[in-house]
């Protein structure tokens, strides 16, 4: 599962990326709060079964907010991606739809990996609280900054409240650092580009059970030379 949200010029997806990552080998490829900050998103969230968009978002909009597809040795495995409700302009709280789209996901597949893109790092931690016992893994989306609390939950659930970003990370979350500060600075609009040094690849493992009951999970940080 890949966050990809700001995989297009760090804003958005489009068609052509989204295929160039599942063809690299992503699985499912979710995505967060720029969901629809590219137009042609639309007609390929609703064509895919692969690409699925936060499961809150206001009702009629394409796509879907959960999925499976099977892991390498045939296991199904479920992803549900859904949106914080905190400090993000959300149409509905991640609350309300939580319960019936996680119970969706669990009659599809025992492994049932969440991605939780939000800002507020309680409600991460809430979320994770929440599912535990019921899902395989509540990973954190959004902020760009891994957190060091990776853990297994004592009902069984894996959580870490940021991921982190594979991207540039001599930057300010990824933006060419001269520029994000210069509109902290002035708070005048400024053009953001991505920026190019420092890249890393993030993310998190999680190793589990045939019953999708997490044994482990470790904060993954890899420099790219
Ligand atoms: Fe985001």
């Amino acid at each position: 599962m890949i966050n990809a949200e700001n995989t297009a010029d760090g804003r958005g997806l489009t068609p052509r990326l989204g295929d160039r990552l599942l063809a690299a080998g992503a699985d499912v490829l979710t995505l967060g709060n720029h969901t629809w900050a590219r137009d042609e998103i639309r007609g390929y969230l609703a064509g895919s079964e692969r690409v699925i968009r936060p499961a809150n978002v206001a009702s009629g909009l394409p796509g879907r907010g959960w999925t499976v597809a099977p892991a390498a040795d045939g296991t199904p495995v479920a992803v549900v991606n859904l949106l914080g409700w905190l400090f993000l302009d959300v149409a509905m709280s991640p609350f309300e739809v939580l319960d019936a789209v996680v119970d969706e996901a669990l009659r599809a597949a025992r492994v049932v990996l969440v991605d939780f893109h939000a800002e507020a790092t309680s409600e991460k931690v809430a979320v994770a609280r929440v599912l535990d016992g019921r899902v395989t893994a509540v990973v954190g989306t959004h902020t760009h900054v891994q957190t060091s609390d990776a853990r297994v939950q004592p009902g069984g659930t894996a959580a870490i409240t940021d991921a982190g970003m594979t991207g540039p990370h001599d930057s300010v979350i990824g933006v060419e650092a001269d520029l994000a500060i210069r509109r902290m600075r002035t708070g005048m609009p400024v053009r953001f580009r991505p920026a190019e040094g420092g890249v890393q690849i993030e993310g998190a493992v999680v190793d589990c059970d045939g019953d999708g009951r997490a044994t482990a999970i470790e904060a993954l940080r890899v420099e790219v030379r």
